[in-house]
């Protein structure tokens, strides 16, 4: 009876912070018009991306999925990086045409599509929901970009990362035991590679730290580490 109380009285506040939060990811939204809205394939991959999407979801689709194949559940915690805070990051690494964008749980993919458009350079992604990977490969083609982005359904703890050169990570809601099994699998990444990490930094033995951002996510304001393999 008195749990039964308590939810009740939760029920109106979550509510309130879901109404804020949409208002807050539709003011990032509206800042990435702003600033991306100039350049036509921008402009046609966002557009497609939300037709692809239109029906259901990407939160939707990750909880689904993390109940029905059994996902681990700090892992598949969906959020997504707005177009703004990651063109910050890439310019701080110096992202250019030379380099391997390897982003380690990608989501929906939105951000695999912007990073060649607008840097020019080969990207990779790694995606446990096999429907994110699905919608993705189809985004892709209809983009043209698929000569430029390969993308992987499996978890990155087992890939291959000696080939990238810049790597994205937001590991915000990984237990203590995925955080120690991200730290020890990325130490494999090539002498030189930049690291950006939201929430956590990569051990400072091996990795030096350049600098520390906080910067906006559809969450609210995360901390991002950008380091360097050493
Ligand atoms: C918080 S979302 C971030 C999505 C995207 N990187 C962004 O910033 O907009 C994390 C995504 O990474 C995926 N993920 C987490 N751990 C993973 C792993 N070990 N291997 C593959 N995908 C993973 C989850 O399924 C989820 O879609």
């Amino acid at each position: 009876m008195f749990s039964f109380l308590r939810s009740l009285l939760e029920w109106p506040w979550l509510l309130l912070l879901n109404l804020w939060n949409h208002f807050y990811t539709f003011a990032l939204w509206l800042q990435e018009v702003r600033q991306f809205y100039r350049y036509p394939p921008l402009i046609k991959a966002d557009l497609l991306w939300m037709l692809d999407y239109a029906l259901s979801s990407p939160f939707a689709l990750s909880r689904k999925a993390t109940q029905k194949e059994a996902l681990p559940e700090d892992l598949t915690v969906y959020g997504e990086t707005p177009w703004t805070t990651l063109e910050t990051l890439c310019k701080d690494v110096g992202l250019n045409q030379e380099d391997l964008f390897v982003e380690l749980g990608c989501g929906t993919g939105r951000n695999l599509l912007f990073v060649p458009l607008m840097f020019a350079c080969k990207a990779q992604g790694y995606e446990l929901v096999t429907r994110f990977v699905d919608k993705l490969r189809w985004l892709l083609h209809a983009t043209q970009l698929d000569s430029s982005v390969e993308v992987f359904c499996q978890n990155w703890f087992e890939a291959d990362l000696s080939q990238g050169t810049v790597f994205f990570l937001v590991g915000t809601c990984y237990s203590d035991e995925h955080l120690q099994l991200a730290s020890d699998k990325l130490k494999e990444v090539a002498k030189g590679s930049r690291m950006m990490t939201v929430s956590w930094p990569l051990p400072e033995a091996e990795f030096e730290l350049l600098q520390t951002k906080e910067l906006a996510f559809s969450w609210g304001k995360g901390t991002v580490y950008i380091q360097r393999r050493r």
